[in-house]
């Protein structure tokens, strides 16, 4: 497929990152010529499982293989961070319609403070039920997360469990 000439930035909490994540990162990465993951530092209402240079590690390592998407952080709003790095487009994932509530308000927000546009993909309908927290939920309740998370991010939660001396 032929990249549109421009920089979409793809933001989120990316604690952990998921396939539906990384599904979204693909097929922005077919159409935009600079996908940026900008991963928001302290996510609102909740403190993070993974510290930012976890969250940024693990989308480095799973999404290397394309070249053109970089990955990031910022602080504060989202609209600060969009005129930082003049990107063109904001991308975001829907799975269900109770997302679209949100995201209307936040896209006319967004637009209305940088004058860039949120574009929406629909995501993968296998994916349409996977969320971090409910990744990090099953995972701490001792269940299977292998099918909805990446190799590296199953590494990283073995590896932070081991550490927290859960389960
Ligand atoms: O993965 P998430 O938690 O659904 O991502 C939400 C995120 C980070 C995209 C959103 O909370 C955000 O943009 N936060 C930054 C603060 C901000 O700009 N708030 C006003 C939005 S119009």
């Amino acid at each position: 497929m032929p990249s549109a000439n421009g920089h979409a930035i793809y933001p989120g909490s990316f604690d952990p990152p998921t396939n539906g994540h990384l599904d979204v990162i693909a097929r922005a990465a077919a159409v935009f010529s600079t996908v940026t993951v900008a991963v928001v530092v302290n996510p609102q209402k909740r403190s993070p499982y993974f510290v930012i240079d976890e969250r940024e590690a693990m989308l480095r390592s799973c999404t290397a293989r394309y070249e053109n998407v970089r990955v990031g952080h910022f602080r504060g709003l989202l609209a600060g961070y969009v005129k930082e790095i003049s990107a063109d487009v904001i991308v975001k994932g829907l799975r269900v319609v109770s997302d679209f509530e949100n995201e209307m308000a936040f896209a006319h927000m967004n637009r209305a403070l940088t004058g860039v546009d949120t574009m929406f993909l629909m995501s993968d309908s296998s994916y349409s039920f996977v969320s971090s927290s409910l990744i990090k939920e099953v995972y701490l309740q001792g269940g299977d997360i292998t099918r909805y998370v990446p190799d590296v991010v199953l590494e990283f939660m073995h590896n932070k469990r081991h550490v927290n001396g859960r389960i």
